[in-house]
């Protein structure tokens, strides 16, 4: 039994001779950054300890129907507690950065009003000092989706503009706590996301929405994705602001902002279907960059949006000039995008004015993309991320780049999920041929810095609660006990003949 053991785990680690051979010379850099990325809610649990506030995911994950699986993030897997176990494993993978975000209400418990919680950031600052120790350089998102409920319940978040001041507030004690240790910061995770299921189909919180696009009771799902998003805009300009004037010259770190980035392919040669890949590009990338980079929303969405697409006042465009040091993308899949500007496409959910009119598909003609799973948006195009740091590239003057997740997720009843609990072969395989894609973009000049899986652990995967599983260690739910996947393996062999290759 043991020969057979050892002779299938043989076999699973096939695609690492494979992949570090191709790579030979590495065409990473000797300060490439390799991590893996986790968020607050996602991993902390600890959820109401040493003063902690609630968050609006505490409150949302408690409502019955919410989760898919009933579950929640109170205990999620424990970091607050085990960080330092985790480190270890960390240590052993070789990984030189580890990605994590704060949450506000730690920090902060009633958002903006009452004390700093000095507990929240004495965690941190163990965390922070515990990983250097160790030569890993903290990676940290002030914003990862938790919001602290009481600014949620006062104002209505990141729907009131109030929110830009307070999330200025929150940075500067982020800054001022940590930054003589941190030296990357990324101001939001993938507000471009978040924003349409939040504010659009309502199944995050704050769960608003309007019909056709969803049965919420409370929201205007054409106007308020926009308006929360000129917010976040705005905002990521303030800590950034405050980040330049008061903190950068001394502690020498960068700034940049996340986005989720799907790579869109057109449908057809057509120029309408050519059209409509850049409005997709438009309406989920240049929404939020574009401003940030050229102090303006993209044309595409000015033209398509008109009054419902808010402006930016002289003194914003002012603020927005602080722009940003490096783009973070979550790559994970890639798309045919197809036009829908004909009324007659425009009656299915995904297509309308305010969403740019186009229709987004895994398949043509029944070919899909790239490799279908069971999970329902992750779609395995490996050539996807080249192609998107290139685009990202071409647009945005070479910025620095960092990809900040990527990674594959077995939905918990699958097949292949029950056959790959330990030998996760099909996400060593989804891994291997994005760092090959992603070396490759970078022999060809992307300027990208440093690299991140989702994620080291199982985790907390928000809606889906535990049933869908991103870890190089798998976690055991009842004893929160970590265990090697062969992917742990795989991603330690790889970043390790990357050194000796470098
Ligand atoms: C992106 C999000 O940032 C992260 O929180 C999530 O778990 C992964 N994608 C996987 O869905």
């Amino acid at each position: 039994f043991l020969l057979l053991f050892t002779l299938s785990l043989l076999c699973a680690s096939t695609p690492i001779a494979a992949t570090s051979e191709k790579l030979d010379p590495s065409p990473f850099p000797s300060n490439f950054l390799f991590g893996t990325a986790s968020s607050s809610y996602q991993y902390e649990g600890a959820y109401l300890s040493d003063g902690k506030g609630l968050s609006n995911w505490d409150v949302f994950s408690h409502t019955p129907g919410n989760i898919d699986d009933g579950s929640n993030g109170d205990v999620a897997v424990d970091q607050y507690h085990r960080y330092l176990e985790d480190i270890d494993l960390m240590e052993d993978l070789g990984v030189n950065t580890y990605r994590f975000s704060i949450s506000w209400a730690r920090i902060l418990p009633k958002g903006r009003f009452g004390k700093v919680n000095v507990a929240g950031i004495n965690y941190y600052n163990r965390l922070i000092d515990a990983l250097l120790l160790k030569g890993i350089q903290p990676f940290v998102t002030l914003s990862h989706f938790d919001f602290p409920q009481e600014l949620e319940d006062i104002y209505g978040g990141w729907l009131s503009s109030q929110s830009q001041e307070d999330f200025q507030i929150f940075a500067d004690i982020c800054f001022k706590s940590f930054g003589d240790r941190v030296k990357h910061w990324i101001t939001f995770n993938e507000p471009n996301l978040h924003l349409s299921l939040s504010y659009r189909k309502g199944i995050y919180p704050p769960s608003r929405c309007s019909p056709p696009f969803g049965n919420c009771t409370q929201g205007d799902s054409e106007r308020e994705p926009f308006l929360a998003a000129h917010n976040i805009i705005l905002s990521h300009a303030a800590a950034v602001d405050i980040y330049r004037t008061k903190y950068q010259s001394k502690q020498g770190g960068k700034i940049g902002i996340v986005l989720h980035i799907d790579w869109f392919e057109p449908f057809s040669n057509s120029t309408a279907d050519k059209l409509a890949t850049e409005r997709a590009q438009a309406f989920t990338i240049s929404w939020i960059l574009d401003p940030l980079m050229f102090g303006k929303y993209p044309r595409e969405m000015e033209m398509i949006l008109g009054p419902i697409l808010p402006k930016f006042s002289r003194i914003e465009k002012e603020k927005l000039k602080k722009g940003l040091d490096f783009i973070g993308i979550n790559h994970y899949s890639s798309y045919y995008v197809q036009d829908c500007s004909s009324p007659a496409c425009q009656d299915q959910p995904g297509t309308s004015r305010t969403e740019g009119l186009y229709r987004q598909t895994a398949e043509r003609n029944g070919v899909p993309i790239g490799e279908l799973t069971p999970f329902e948006w992750l779609v395995v195009y490996p050539q996807g991320m080249k192609k998107t740091v290139t685009y990202l590239k071409d647009r945005y003057n070479n910025t620095p780049i960092y990809i900040t997740e990527n990674g594959y997720g077995y939905s918990y009843d699958s097949n292949v999920w029950e056959k790959e609990y330990r030998n996760d072969i099909t996400r060593i395989n989804y891994l291997a041929g994005h760092l090959k894609n992603l070396a490759a973009a970078i022999r060809e000049g992307v300027d990208v810095r440093g690299y991140f899986a989702w994620s080291l652990l199982d985790n907390f995967e928000w809606k889906y609660g535990r049933s869908v599983r991103f870890g190089l260690y798998n976690v055991d739910y009842d004893t929160l006990r970590r265990t090697p996947r062969s992917s742990a393996t795989w991603y330690k062999n790889f970043i390790a003949s990357h050194k000796t290759q470098s």
